[in-house]
């Protein structure tokens, strides 16, 4: 049976969801005043403070109160202009001035267009959003970079990554060439005011006069984030709308020089105009997490110390970092997918309740828990790195092959970590935390491996190894998503035989369509203003002082990861890390 969308009070069906899952404040219904009703629903959904009782004109008191209009502009420590951010726009509505689809305009510019993340992600994710009918009416996408392209190339470039996503819709083709005729492109430097000036020129001409929001979306190395924000604010912001920045990671290698990335970005744009992406945090599963655990009552009571033993966060994948391997040898597998990844992860899967569903108090969540991880220890943590590998006659390179990779590189491509959180719910039990690249297999889960049952009764059919038999909750977030369930159970028959079954919620067969990409999500979300799954700079900034400290400790000691080879399980101290904690990785399974 499909959930329905919790409704306030009042829900019209104006407002009704686009989008499927309940648990999404952008897709509950959620009555409006009778001036919002023509308004698009996209500029309602900051308003879903109604749902908890709380009204319209109170929220925009209260924005009234940090931004004095909407059209004021602020002025940062630099002179970058400001742009008073979305929610006044529906405020701008209450107050009678309208903001109807027809008179704003959304101008997304890609910064870094001819690079592998605009071409493999954000163009497509684009066409995906505008296919099903989620980007505002007046849209268009500037591509920016300063390589030299005409608008019909940079076409050409993009058509050739944009797939039907949405069941293959036959009109497919047409809604690809619409799309296109969207996207331009501007040639420029990274540090020149003038060639911001000029996007500017175009990107009005394209506006049209409408009230103009813009987003930039830096798909750039981050070295020249400073460089982008500071012309793109003087020279390219918005003067009436909105202007909201998307920054990719890595946000900095260590807390000082993410402090200084921070404090560069905040001297040209205030904190609510900075999005930072984790993409993890747009996957499906990973914002199911939330719905699994605060909607059932199943899961819940069970979420402590008193009922799970050990928690797993595992990402891994079959291939090395074939063609990364120059940003990979700076960062290593810790600062590339730890620190940010699975650290989002563990910090939603164990933050204490928020008061809301509202992005504020779910981050003040996630920075607590994360604030009450115990200090990194050297001796939790192991590190590897794959060697070369011939398997069915095909050999398989090393790490250090890569000519962009010293070959005295001690970066490791694999690490394993025991996490302990010091607080009343988690104390003792431990969060065990895997990341690898060319391992044997793809996978992003989580595992959560519960107590034995206290004095079960059917222990004698368990053998000694009662650890096979506790429950196991498995959130796989890729591929083929599914939640399951271990459990014991008897086999049909006369005797008394148990066994290790699932109950399973496998998405691709309760769930015949597609799951949008995370990019999608987000990128919808920076349009529409929802913060919920980007990082604010205290959670960021707890995040690396977790982990700066191991960080160091590894380059300073020189510490040399353990070998292992291309496409293995990774290296055995892994096994032994997790052994001192009397755990075994559920992915190693016979079971699994
Ligand atoms: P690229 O290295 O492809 O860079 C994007 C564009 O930036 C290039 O096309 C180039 O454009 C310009 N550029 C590259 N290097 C420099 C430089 N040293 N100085 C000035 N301009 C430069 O990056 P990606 O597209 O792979 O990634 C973009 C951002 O997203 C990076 O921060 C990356 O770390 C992050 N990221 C990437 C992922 C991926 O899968 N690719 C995954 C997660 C994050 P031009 O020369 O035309 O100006
Ligand atoms: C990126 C890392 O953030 O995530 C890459 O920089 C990694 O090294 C990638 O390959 C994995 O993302 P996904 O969505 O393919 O699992």
């Amino acid at each position: 049976m499909a959930f329905s969308s919790p409704k306030c009070p009042h829900s019209s069906s104006h407002f009704a969801p686009s989008r499927a899952p309940c648990g999404n404040l952008r897709d509950r219904a959620f009555a409006a005043p009778a001036s919002l009703q023509s308004s698009p629903k996209h500029l309602l959904t900051r308003l879903t403070s109604q749902c908890k009782g709380r009204d319209f004109t109170a929220v925009c008191r209260q924005e009234a109160a940090t931004a004095s209009t909407t059209t004021a502009k602020e002025t940062t420590p630099n002179g970058g202009l400001l742009t008073i951010p979305s929610s006044s726009k529906a405020c701008r509505d209450i107050a009678g001035i309208s903001t109807r689809e027809e008179e704003y305009t959304v101008s997304i510019t890609v910064v870094g267009a001819s690079g592998d993340l605009a071409k493999k992600k954000i163009f497509p994710a684009l066409f995906a959003l505008y296919d099903e009918g989620s980007l505002p009416k007046h849209f268009t996408i500037f591509g920016y970079a300063r390589s030299k392209m005409t608008d019909a190339e940079l076409r050409n470039m993009v058509s050739k990554t944009l797939t039907c996503r949405l069941d293959k819709r036959e009109n497919c083709g047409e809604k690809m060439d619409q799309f296109l005729k969207r996207c331009f492109y501007h040639s420029g430097q990274y540090n020149s005011e003038q060639n911001f000036a000029d996007l500017d020129k175009k990107l009005k001409e394209h506006e049209g006069g409408k009230l103009s929001n813009r987003i930039f979306y830096l798909s750039i190395p981050p070295n020249i984030f400073i460089d982008v924000v500071k012309c793109a604010s003087k020279s390219a912001s918005s003067t009436n709308g909105w202007t909201r920045v998307i920054v990719e990671k890595p946000f900095g290698r260590d807390y000082e020089s993410s402090a200084a990335l921070t404090r560069g970005l905040k001297e040209y744009l205030v904190e609510d105009q900075i999005f930072r992406i984790d993409h993890y945090l747009g996957k499906e599963l990973v914002e199911n997490l939330s719905v699994l655990r605060f909607s059932n009552l199943v899961f819940e009571p069970l979420w402590s110390r008193q009922y799970i033993r050990n928690v797993q966060l595992i990402f891994s994948e079959e291939f090395g970092t074939e063609g990364r391997g120059g940003y990979f040898d700076n960062y290593g597998i810790i600062r590339d997918v730890m620190q940010n990844h699975l650290l989002q992860i563990l910090a939603l899967f164990a933050m204490e309740t928020p008061a809301s569903l509202d992005a504020e108090d779910i981050r003040n969540e996630k920075v607590k828990v994360i604030r009450s991880i115990k200090p990194l220890q050297l001796e939790n943590v192991v590190i590897g790195q794959y060697k070369s590998h011939k398997k069915r006659g095909i050999t398989y390179p090393a790490y250090t092959d890569d000519r962009t990779v010293p070959s005295d590189s001690l970066t490791p491509t694999f690490a394993a970590a025991a996490l302990f959180i010091d607080n009343a719910r988690w104390d003792g039990v431990p969060f065990l935390m895997k990341a690898g690249k060319a391992l044997h297999t793809r996978r992003a889960e989580i595992r959560v491996q519960f107590r034995h049952v206290p004095g079960n009764l059917y222990k004698r059919s368990f053998g000694t190894d009662l650890d096979r038999a506790t429950n196991e909750l498995v959130i796989r977030v890729q591929p083929d998503e599914a939640i399951y369930l271990r459990i014991n159970n008897k086999i049909p028959g006369l005797g008394m035989r148990l066994d290790h079954s699932d109950l399973n919620l496998h998405y691709a067969a309760r769930y015949p369509k597609e799951i949008p990409d995370a990019y999608e999500r987000l990128l919808l979300d920076a349009i529409e203003g929802e913060r919920r799954l980007f990082i604010r700079s205290d959670e960021l900034d707890s995040a690396w002082e977790l982990f700066t400290p191991l960080l160091k400790e590894l380059e300073e000691k020189k510490v040399a990861p353990e070998l292992y080879p291309y496409g293995s399980r990774g290296p055995v101290g892994a096994h032994y890390l997790a052994a001192k904690y009397n755990v075994r990785w559920g992915d190693t399974n016979a079971l699994e």
